[in-house]
């Protein structure tokens, strides 16, 4: 789908629908729906007379113009009541008006940019926030699908503003919106895609086409190299399988100054999740080819990264891997030594996540990675506690971990911060090695399964989050079709555009003592 924007009249768009908007309670439209409404020889106005056009969140009234207008069709958007509007209703709405106008066949679309007009709020980021809708209100997964005659594609938005000092910032914001969404969408397509057909080599083929679409560097270790760095926990948890696991290193590197990777991602990346000798039962199995979704949402970030170039290094660290029953697979009781030298009783195979998290973790404090987020569907109870509505966050690091929680209100995400006490860590305490792969049971298994990972991290800083119940939904809601989310991948990709941001900002401010001396010689030459 193209979009772009344009200055000029909504009234005078030739595409097969214009939209345009209300504020729930308005009797009297103004701006751009007033000047439809006049075209339309006060429709508008008539039908909130008769109470059918209400303005309220979500409505939907469409409008034959029948040659009143170039175009044959108007959609008015209820936007909701006025003080309750946010960037994440502009989001929702172009989603869900952008999929009812593409059921009725409107290949091409014209739209006012909701909430910066009359909803006075800035245009770039209204812009964006269309943009992110429409990419992602308009995915489908349909690789496997038979081509439908009827399926009907939106080819072309047209955002229209009247405004010619706002078309720059309005270019701005969708550009970024529609980077911020592909990624979505990419890490949606990784995860939407069966096991049998995204194996753990896949993953790590489709990591180096990003990689190389983008300019980042991209390593992948085999199991060699596994065995030569120590790392038992992840090989543990490969054993059982008959394909080979993969650690995906993606390295982002702005900064060559820096001698350090900067902050590492690391992503769960379990291509499926059977359970293991410790097998789950029947029914819902198959929603565990979705277990890589952390590792794929660090991958799409990555390649939003890529092409926004902030100045800041982030490296990118998945470890890919089945988890399967067999003849050569873990058995529970075994221990294993992880590559921190710490060793595991592993009591449960199916808490597998942890596992091959603790030698990422310890390979990415062993890169110099600092500070560390970790994004994994890693436990059941999480979905339990929060349901399918937000992501669990534990962390080491209170100031960073506000820091995500913000990046995701930006991206209409929502984090839920859980505490880490030092009682967890008795309850993973093993009788016959150093630590155990689950606690208690039904005692705070997200908890005990994030304490788990804080033994490895030990004191870089840290955030993890347990995206089991947000990585994919059943419900067609605003930016959200049913199958993955793409969670959290908006969110890092914001995080890292305003931890860039913040140095870029304290840099200003107080150059660091190496940097001015960099900068002395260079201003004495340029005196000379
Ligand atoms: N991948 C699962 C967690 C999960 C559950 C993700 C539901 C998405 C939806 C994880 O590997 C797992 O099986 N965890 C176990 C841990 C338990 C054995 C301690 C769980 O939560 O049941
Ligand atoms: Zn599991
Ligand atoms: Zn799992």
């Amino acid at each position: 789908m193209d979009i772009n924007v344009r200055t000029g009249d909504i009234v005078r768009q030739r595409t097969k629908a214009i939209v345009v908007n209300l504020f729930e309670g308005v009797k009297k439209p103004s701006g751009a729906t007033a000047a439809v409404d006049r075209a339309l020889g006060g429709a508008i106005s008539q039908l909130i007379a008769e109470g059918e056009i209400k303005g309220k969140y979500g409505e939907l009234t469409l409008i034959h113009t029948l040659g009143r207008l170039p175009s044959p069709r108007v959609l008015v958007v209820g936007l909701g009541k006025e003080p309750e509007f946010r960037l994440d209703r502009v989001r929702d709405l172009t989603a869900s008006a952008l999929r009812y106008l593409r059921r009725l066949g409107a290949s091409s679309v014209a739209s006012i940019v909701h909430g910066a007009g009359v909803g006075g709020m800035e245009p770039r980021q209204c812009a964006q926030a269309m943009a992110e809708g429409a990419v992602m209100g308009l995915y489908r997964f349909l690789r496997h699908k038979k081509p439908d005659e009827e399926q009907r594609e939106i080819e072309q938005l047209t955002l229209v503003e009247v405004d010619r000092k706002k078309t720059p910032a309005l270019r701005q914001g969708v550009a970024t919106g529609r980077i911020l969404a592909e990624a979505a969408n990419r890490a949606r397509d990784m995860a939407n895609e069966p096991a049998n057909l995204f194996t753990p080599s896949v993953m790590a083929e489709q990591a180096q086409a990003i990689a190389a679409e983008v300019g980042l560097e991209c390593e992948v270790l085999e199991r060699e190299q596994m065995q030569e760095l120590g790392m038992g926990a992840l090989l543990s948890v490969a054993q059982g399988s008959a394909q080979p696991p993969k650690l995906i290193v993606l390295r982002y590197r702005a900064d060559r100054r820096s001698a350090s990777g900067g902050l590492g991602l690391l992503g769960k990346g379990i291509t499926f999740d059977s359970g293991g000798i410790s097998i789950k039962p029947a029914a819902g199995m198959e929603a565990m080819k979705g277990d890589m979704s952390g590792g794929a949402a660090v991958i799409a970030a990555m390649w939003a990264i890529g092409r926004l170039k902030p100045p800041i290094n982030v490296t990118a660290v998945v470890p890919a891997t089945e988890n399967m029953p067999s003849g050569s697979a873990t058995r529970p009781g075994d221990v294993v030594r992880a590559m921190s030298g710490k060793t595991i009783e592993i009591i449960n195979t199916d808490a597998e996540g942890r596992l091959i998290l603790a030698d990422a973790i310890a390979y990415a404090r062993q890169q110099g990675l600092s500070p560390i987020i970790d994004v994994a569907t890693l436990t059941g109870a999480m979905v339990v506690a929060l349901g399918k509505v937000a992501t669990g966050c534990v962390a080491n690091d209170q100031e960073l971990c506000q820091k995500v929680i913000a990046a995701g209100q930006a991206a209409g995400e929502k984090f839920w911060q859980f505490p880490l006490f030092e009682e967890y860590k008795e309850l993973i305490k093993s009788n016959v090695a150093d630590v155990k792969n689950v606690g208690a049971p039904g005692q705070a298994g997200a908890l005990t399964a994030a304490q788990f990972l804080a033994e490895f991290v030990e004191d870089t800083p840290w955030v993890h989050l347990d995206m089991a119940g947000t990585d994919d939904t059943d419900k067609e809601k605003g930016v959200w079709v049913k199958g993955a989310t793409g969670i959290p991948t908006r969110t890092l990709v914001n995080l890292v555009l305003s931890l860039a941001e913040e140095r870029r900002t304290a840099r200003r401010r107080a150059p660091a003592p190496s940097e001015r001396r960099r900068r002395g010689p260079r201003r004495r030459r340029r005196g000379a």
